[in-house]
């Protein structure tokens, strides 16, 4: 992959309309401290129900096309970075950021050599939904404040997920790149499906329906 392959519309594309109803659920439950929260894939979670999810009018009518599977507010300690991996069973979620509050960034990236990879920023805006490229190497870095992020994936990558799993019981739903058996996997399935991903799918269906 070149280094021109680093532009927004591959890795992500927002869509127009803000949340309300989302974002407003989120912060009362960031705000509740007497919440548990639960371990997965280093962050902690908590989900979010669907019908909060469906009362957004642009998340009801991408879900009447392309199912959605699960939502969840993911939480990041203060000082974690999050290496650079591709998902392998998660082609494209939606994100939104909720801590507007502090500094965190979330890179899109090429690998240059064995020690650096180039990138390209997304910098969310608030109250914003992003489609989000998953098979793009991604990375986040989080500092002095917890950073929660709202994220959605859809039913046909848990599907594919869950068959995959079926398969072979030892592979994680997400690999990083110190693994070079699923690093070299993760980057064959980002440069195979091109136009026929999830991602490209959504990004293609959400213009035609004037949502971006
Ligand atoms: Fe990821």
């Amino acid at each position: 992959m070149s280094i021109e392959t680093i532009k927004s519309e591959n890795c992500y594309v927002s869509l127009k309309e803000k949340s309300s109803v989302v974002v407003d659920y989120c912060k009362k439950i960031i705000e509740n401290k007497d919440l548990l929260w639960y371990s997965y894939f280093g962050f902690n979670i908590n989900l979010v129900p669907r019908k909060i999810v469906l009362q957004e009018p642009a998340l009801a009518k991408i879900n009447e096309k392309f199912t959605i599977n699960r939502a969840a507010i993911l939480m990041m300690e203060p000082y974690q970075n999050y290496l650079w991996h591709s998902d392998l069973y998660r082609d494209a979620c939606i994100n939104m950021l909720l801590s507007c509050d502090h500094t965190s960034h979330c890179l899109f990236g090429i690998k240059k050599d064995e020690q650096s990879f180039h990138f390209h920023e997304l910098k969310y805006a608030p109250s914003t939904f992003y489609i989000f490229n998953n098979k793009f190497q991604h990375s986040v870095i989080n500092f002095e404040q917890k950073r929660y992020l709202f994220s959605m994936d859809f039913e046909c990558c848990a599907k594919k997920g869950k068959a995959q799993n079926q398969t072979d019981k030892n592979l994680r739903e997400q690999r990083h790149f110190d693994d070079t058996l699923h690093r070299d996997m993760a980057f064959k399935a980002q440069n195979s499906e091109g136009g026929n991903s999830l991602y490209s799918k959504l990004h293609e269906w959400v213009k035609s329906e004037n949502l971006i």
